[in-house]
């Protein structure tokens, strides 16, 4: 694997790929690697001749009393992981390699009617900054194809919006949720929790299925079905942010006639906030 630092290598190195019209995918990330990452390395691989991932903490996606500077960094383990996969390139800019001058992305890309919903209520500006190093990153990479977890889903929808809208021409692959055996969906986030809080945090993921069960056997109440899922998650030491049943193409509050449904939660547990999700058709 060739573990890259700057933009005119990355160029360089993959210059010669594509003359070869080799088919690149790419699978950007904030390192920190678990099984869920490797997972849509996997996915690349059987997408391409050619895989990149990146590892860059975008500082543009961190608000002010966010985890930046906190955020787990953990890049030897990270290279070794993405080696025994079988990743073939990994691009780990700097901050000023990404944002030179100013630290900060003169040009923002914004995908108005997602990223004020849901993570992005709590995150503001959040997704615009995704949506920006995502785009930067598609411009330096130039992928055929990139992979997305369905565990950020509101992500992935933006990510796809944004790609369609500024016609580029990347195909979006969105990758199964990772979890861990009690059904917590693996994440950086949970290296901030105890041991006894990784327990309780499989509630979570609990809440969502019992949410989806009330819906499939016919209870077309969504606020009390939402309600008693808060309820249920403070129960077992959360705090609240948001549980919504809502339409997976749009994130839209959903009503009785929707069929296609996501079911999105973030909650707050000791140190950590974690988000999860749960996507299916009612009959
Ligand atoms: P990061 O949180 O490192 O996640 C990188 C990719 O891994 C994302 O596509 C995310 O959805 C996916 N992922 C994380 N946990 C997963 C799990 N349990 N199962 C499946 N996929 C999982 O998401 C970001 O970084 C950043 O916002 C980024 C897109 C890199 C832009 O900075």
């Amino acid at each position: 694997m060739h573990t890259i630092d700057t933009i005119s290598h990355l160029r360089d190195y993959l210059w010669q790929a594509k003359l070869e019209h080799k088919v690149i995918a790419f699978v950007p990330t904030m390192g920190n690697l678990h099984e869920g990452h490797l997972q849509l390395i996997d996915r690349a691989l059987e997408e391409a001749d050619l895989v990149v991932a990146s590892i860059f903490v975008n500082p543009l996606q961190f608000g002010p009393r966010e985890d930046f500077n906190g955020y787990p960094r953990t890049f030897m383990a990270d290279q070794e992981k993405l080696m025994s996969r079988g990743c073939h390139v990994l691009f780990t800019p700097t901050v000023d390699e990404m944002y030179p001058d100013t630290k900060i992305s003169s040009t923002i890309v914004k995908v108005p009617h997602l990223d004020h919903l849901l993570c992005g209520a709590t995150r503001p500006g959040h997704f615009t900054g995704v949506a920006t190093v995502v785009s930067k990153l598609f411009g330096i990479v130039q992928p055929d194809v990139a992979i997305f977890g369905l565990k950020d889903f509101q992500q992935f929808l933006v990510i796809q919006q944004m790609t369609s809208d500024l016609c580029l021409p990347v195909r979006i692959i969105g990758a199964a949720i990772a979890r861990a055996e009690n059904g917590l969906a693996l994440s950086s986030r949970n290296g901030y929790l105890s041991t006894s809080e990784l327990q309780q945090a499989a509630q979570l993921q609990a809440s969502l299925v019992a949410a989806r069960l009330a819906l499939e056997s016919g209870n077309a109440d969504m606020q009390t079905i939402e309600e008693e899922a808060q309820q249920a998650l403070e129960g077992a030491g959360f705090r609240r942010d948001y549980f919504t049943i809502c339409r997976q193409q749009d994130l839209q509050p959903a009503t009785k006639e929707d069929k296609q449904l996501a079911i999105v939660a973030a909650a707050y547990l000791g140190g950590a906030r974690l988000i999860d999700n749960i996507r299916f058709t009612l009959p």
